[in-house]
This record gives structure tokens, C-alpha cells and sequence, in this order.
């Protein structure tokens, strides 16, 4: 037989093991083989509280039709040791009315409470064939063991808990991103509807607005789609797709018009025929996030030039303006969520987003701006 110091090192070993456990059922399992080890008890079971009842968990020599079967708080040697938080030893269960027999050539049990921070949890219960099995030092290695198993599982289900919250947030964070979006795509609705309501716009316009109402409309449906595809499978996934980038820029540069009005020029040079793979959605949200940005820095008009390239390998789009420029203190801080300056109702979203879309392409965006000269964003695609 070991001697009291082997148990108690093969205990304290048991509870830094169970800290690293990663899931409920992990700990349970290692709980009930390390127990046997130390204990050599003939059957066991851990059961967990759920409400009022006592459901297994975890056993070991016991037929499934015992272990399935529900102990309430107020049945049985199990039920007393949960309801009053208080091991149980029994020498002799023939001679204890309160033992309800799970599995036959039941003789001895020791049943403890799994306590976490006063509150029971649950029960361990340890059970051999011969009678008066268990000594009252098993019982208190028992309890010691239980309590670092309650530990654990306590941290584990925090774990879970705060998984959870993660997600919540990233949601959070996603939806105030799309709302920012949708926010801007009504803006261009309204916009294309006021323009369309003027008796005299000329019906080649009307076909280009009309298009750009449907584009805004697409796009809503879009981002909506993203939120249902984030909660499904916890994140956004890219639909990458090898696209020309002319075509991701020409609409672009269209919608950046409509918002200057006529008092901002827009530009628009693309190398002829580069691609790059892309969510193509995504990659318009940067771009117009930045075109915009790029419209509301030059209030006093200016020109907003796109530029597409390719320079030693690598597609790289800038978006340059002639407008006010951000000051030098400011220039780290525009990436930040919720940083916004200079404006009436900016929500500080626009770059946050846009820094955030270019690295989950495995892309690079950087910015040089001079005050009272203007602002250029490029993007470097590879
Ligand atoms: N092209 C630019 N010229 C001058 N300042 C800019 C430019 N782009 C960004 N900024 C500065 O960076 C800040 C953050 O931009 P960001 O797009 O994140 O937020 P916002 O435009 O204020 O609000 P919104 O969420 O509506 O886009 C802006 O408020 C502005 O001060
Ligand atoms: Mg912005």
C-alpha cells in the first residue's frame, strides 16, 4: 500500500494537471483515472448539480442504466452529501437504509461534495466491494482532490464565459462597422434620389444614378449578410475573387463624384488590365471609405485623383486629395476606432475599418499628409 506522503504528492500533482485541462470533460476524466490510481476504488461516478438534480458526469465501473439514473438532493447517500455539503463515509451499506445500490457487490462508499467557493457543485462518489474500504484519510484526500477539480472546472466554465463575451464584442464591434456603412450607403441613396427628383437631369444621368441606387442597395444587403455569416461561423470570411482592378475603381470614383458635387474634380488612372484577388465588396468598402474621407477634407473643393500601378511586383492604389491634411500628432491616431477630427457627425469608423479589411487581405496601408496640401493613402496589395 502507498503511504499517506505518495498520495497526497499524487494529489497535489493531480491539481496543476487539471489547471491545464481545456474542457469539462478533460477534467472529469482525469479526475476519476488519477482517483483511481490513488484511491483503488472498485466503481465511481462524479455527477455535476443541474438545478436539483445530480446528473452524471463522468463513471467508471458502473452499467450505463445506473449511471444514467437522476439522483435528486433529497435521495440517498449522494443527494445528503450535495444538500449539506458534507462527506459521507459508509463502512457498510447493508446496514445504511439510505443507500441506494447502482451496481451490485456494493459493500463501502465514500461519497464528498465538489465544492467551489462554498457552494456544492456536485458529488464524488467512490465505491468498493469490501466492506469498510475507505479510511478517514482517503476521505480527505477526496475532498482535497475534489476541491482542485471545482477549480478547474470553475475556471474552465469562466473560460467559456469569456469566449463568449469575445464574441459578443467582436459582433459589436462588426455591427457598429457595418452601420457605419449602411449609414454611408443611405447617404449616397439619398443623394441619387434628390438628384433624380430635378425635372431636368438628362437621361444618360438617370441611367448612371439609378445604377448607383441599386449598387448602395446591394450593398446593404451585403453588410447584412456579413453580420448573419459572422454569427454563423464567429467570423467574417473573404470571398476572394482574382478581380480586375478598373472595374473595382470605376464606381468608385463614381459615387466619390456624386458626393463633391461639383466643386470636387475626380480622377481616375488605372494601369490597364492589372488584377489582383480580393473580396471585391471589401476591398470597395476601403476604397470608398477613403474616397470619402479624401471628399470631406477639401470642403473648399479640390481634386481627388485614384491612382492604380503596379511598381516592382506589388499593385499599389493611392488615393490622394488637395485638402486640409492631418496634423502630425493626429497621423498614428486615425487608425484608431472611434478617432475622429475635424468633422460634425464623423463617427471615427471610416480608417478603422479600412485598416482592418487591408490586413485580413495580408495587405499594407500607409499615409503621408501635409497641412493645408493634402492627404495620400496607399494601399500596397501583396
Ligand atoms: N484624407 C483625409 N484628409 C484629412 N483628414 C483625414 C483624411 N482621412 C482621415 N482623416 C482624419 O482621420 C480621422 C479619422 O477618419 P475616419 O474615416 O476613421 O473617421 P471619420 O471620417 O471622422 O468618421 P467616419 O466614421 O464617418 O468615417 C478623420 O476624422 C480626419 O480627421
Ligand atoms: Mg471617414
Amino acid at each position: 500500500m502507498e503511504n499517506m506522503d505518495d498520495k497526497l504528492e499524487k494529489v497535489n500533482f493531480l491539481g496543476g494537471y487539471l489547471a491545464s485541462a481545456r474542457s469539462e470533460d478533460q477534467i472529469l476524466d482525469m479526475a476519476i483515472h488519477i482517483t483511481r490510481d490513488i484511491l483503488g476504488f472498485d466503481h465511481a461516478i462524479i455527477r455535476l448539480l443541474e438545478g436539483d438534480a445530480l446528473l452524471s458526469k463522468k463513471y467508471i465501473g458502473f452499467p450505463r442504466e445506473a449511471a444514467d439514473i437522476i439522483i435528486h438532493l433529497d435521495e440517498g447517500i449522494s443527494g445528503e452529501a450535495a444538500r449539506n455539503g458534507k462527506s459521507i463515509l459508509v463502512e457498510d451499506t447493508t446496514k445504511d437504509p439510505r443507500f441506494i445500490a447502482g451496481v451490485e457487490n456494493c459493500r463501502s462508499e465514500l461519497c464528498v461534495p465538489i465544492k467551489y467557493d462554498e457552494k456544492t457543485i456536485g458529488i464524488f462518489n467512490v465505491e468498493s466491494e469490501q466492506a469498510a474500504f475507505f479510511s478517514e484519510s482517503d476521505k480527505r484526500l477526496l475532498e482535497t482532490l475534489s476541491s482542485q477539480m471545482a477549480a478547474a472546472l470553475a475556471a474552465t466554465r469562466l473560460r467559456e464565459e469569456l469566449a463568449k463575451t469575445e464574441k459578443l464584442s467582436i459582433l459589436g464591434r462588426m455591427a457598429s462597422s457595418i452601420l457605419h456603412d449602411i449609414r454611408n450607403d443611405i447617404h449616397h441613396l439619398n443623394i441619387s434620389s434628390d438628384l433624380l427628383s430635378r425635372k431636368d437631369v438628362p437621361p444618360e444621368r438617370v441611367v448612371k444614378l439609378a445604377g448607383l441606387v441599386k449598387k448602395s442597395a446591394d450593398n446593404i444587403y451585403a453588410l447584412i449578410e456579413d453580420i448573419f455569416d459572422f454569427v454563423k461561423t464567429g467570423r467574417a470570411t473573404l470571398v476572394k475573387k482574382e478581380s480586375l482592378i478598373a472595374e473595382t475603381l470605376e464606381p468608385v470614383a463614381e459615387q466619390a463624384r456624386e458626393l463633391g458635387g461639383n466643386r470636387v474634380e475626380v480622377k481616375l488612372f488605372v494601369e490597364p488590365g492589372l488584377a489582383v484577388s480580393m473580396d471585391r465588396r471589401r476591398f470597395r468598402r476601403v476604397m470608398l471609405n477613403l474616397a470619402r474621407n479624401g471628399v470631406e477634407a477639401m470642403p473648399d473643393g479640390g481634386t481627388l485623383t485614384i491612382t492604380a500601378k503596379k511598381a516592382d511586383g506589388v499593385v499599389k492604389v493611392k488615393v490622394s486629395d488637395t485638402g486640409v491634411g492631418i496634423p502630425k500628432s493626429n497621423l498614428a491616431k486615425i487608425w484608431e476606432p472611434l478617432f475622429t477630427a475635424g468633422k460634425k457627425d464623423g463617427a471615427g469608423l471610416g480608417m478603422a475599418i479600412v485598416k482592418q479589411i487591408v490586413e485580413d487581405h495580408g495587405w499594407s496601408i500607409g499615409v503621408e499628409s501635409e497641412e493645408g496640401k493634402g492627404t495620400t493613402f496607399t494601399v500596397r496589395m501583396g
